[in-house]
């Protein structure tokens, strides 16, 4: 088996329809050539067999918000293996020259969402961030405490969007470890674009801006799923993005979005386990919320991963790194003032790579992970040390499936 970068489009879609392959439906050539705005192809990779492509894997190019930094990022997605092809190492392949060049481009961090929880973590992806949908009545909406709006709200086309929203996003972004940068052919192909084959039996996408003292502060895209039951609204409102720059944005988006009327059920996807809304309830319980994994994150470069974040003290640690698959990677490490360095220090903790990948954006306490067994305390008090370092003031969020 062979797996190299795809040469040019028709190898591309040939890779792509690995993952097509399960998704029940055949992209157009101009779809496949839009997707290559947001994937070049020199990001593309194609496992062939006897001459015949049969596994495909491909990366975005992002800046990831980490805690207090940004980090280039290898966004993996469209990774498939044709179903003839199964087991026989095409991943293990693919994934291996994916996070070699990967390192060659100095893009310290690999993350993805995962089709399948058990599929990554041998490949030192480390579960790093929670999330969950909900499913609210709209008869439970009700706010636990009185307050002002203090800003308004004014709904818009996407000439406003492409004006106003990127902007108040990338401000959002600095603020939350998750979220990834967007660009934009992004913004147009994955978020203002709004084809009748992706609003799965909902109408279009609907954009309120939330401004406060002139200017733009938070936003939220939705839509409606009209539906009646004996005489009655059985309409759901799905929102797909709300997000504010400040708590008093994304408190009064969420005001605004619960009052719709003629809405029956309000749905959201993505949330982090910390959003707002379990405070700002009157009965959060209502809202049905059912918590999954959400990005699954890959210390590409340990040293230059560990020091792109900022910490919560300036205190050290040594940590011994176990990483078969990126053996650069492999050995002591030593964390002190916000630069990691190899060191010859006596290790602290004995973790593997996607431990690390768990931890960085403190969505995942190092006490945590001792207690399910994935890290090691080799000096009595470093879990502490480590968990008072990596600590963070929120869950990471990443509020889009890449
Ligand atoms: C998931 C998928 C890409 C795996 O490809 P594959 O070529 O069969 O994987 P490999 O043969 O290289 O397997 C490598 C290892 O992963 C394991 N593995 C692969 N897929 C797995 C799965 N779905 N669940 C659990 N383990 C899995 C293999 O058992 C093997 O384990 P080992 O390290 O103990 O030997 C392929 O099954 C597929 O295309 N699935 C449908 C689409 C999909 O889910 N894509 C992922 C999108 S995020």
């Amino acid at each position: 088996m062979d797996v190299r970068r795809v040469a040019d489009l028709d190898e591309f879609t040939a890779a792509y329809n690995a993952i097509g392959e399960y998704f029940g439906a055949v992209p157009s050539e101009e779809r496949i050539q839009r997707f290559t705005r947001l994937l070049p192809l020199e990001r593309m990779y194609g496992a062939w067999s006897n001459d015949a492509v049969v596994g495909g894997a491909g990366s975005f190019a992002f800046d990831l918000a980490v805690p207090g930094g940004n980090l280039p990022t290898a966004g993996v997605s469209v990774v498939g293996v044709l179903p003839t092809h199964r087991r026989q190492g095409v991943l293990r392949s693919l994934m291996r020259a994916q996070l070699h060049d990967t390192h060659e481009r100095g893009e310290p961090l690999a993350a993805l969402w995962a089709s399948e929880e058990s599929i990554y973590g041998r490949f030192g992806y480390g579960l790093a961030s929670f999330c969950g949908e909900i499913t609210l009545s709209r008869e439970y909406t009700a706010f636990a405490q009185r307050f002002e709006l203090q800003g308004t709200l004014r709904l818009i086309e996407p000439e406003a969007v492409r004006a106003g929203i990127p902007p108040v996003y990338e401000r959002i972004r600095s603020q939350w470890p998750g979220m990834f940068s967007r660009d934009d052919a992004w913004w147009e192909n994955r978020r203002i674009d709004d084809p009748e084959d992706r609003r799965d039996g909902a109408g279009p996408k609907r954009w309120v801006a939330y401004e406060r003292d002139g200017s733009i502060e938070g936003y939220a895209v939705y839509r409606h799923k009209p539906g009646w039951d004996a005489g009655t609204t059985s309409a759901e409102l799905r929102i797909l993005e709300a997000l504010g720059a400040s708590p008093e944005a994304l408190r009064d988006l969420w005001a605004y979005l619960l009052a719709i009327d003629w809405i029956a059920t309000v749905k959201a996807y993505l949330l982090p386990p910390d959003h707002p809304l379990f405070l700002l309830l009157a009965t959060p319980r209502r809202m049905r919320y059912r918590m999954g994994d959400g990005i699954w994150v890959r210390l590409v470069d340990v040293g230059a991963a560990l020091t792109g974040r900022s910490y919560s003290g300036d205190g050290s640690i040594v940590f011994d790194v176990a990483d078969e698959f990126c053996p650069w990677n492999e050995g002591r490490c030593k964390l002190e003032r916000g630069r990691a360095e190899r060191s010859k220090e006596d290790p602290e903790l004995l973790l593997p790579v996607s431990s690390l990948g768990s931890a960085l954006f403190g969505g995942v306490s190092f006490a945590a992970l001792r207690r399910s067994g994935r890290v090691v305390e080799l000096r009595e008090g470093a879990i502490d040390r480590a968990d008072a370092l990596f600590r963070w003031d929120r869950h990471p969020w990443c509020p889009e499936i890449f």
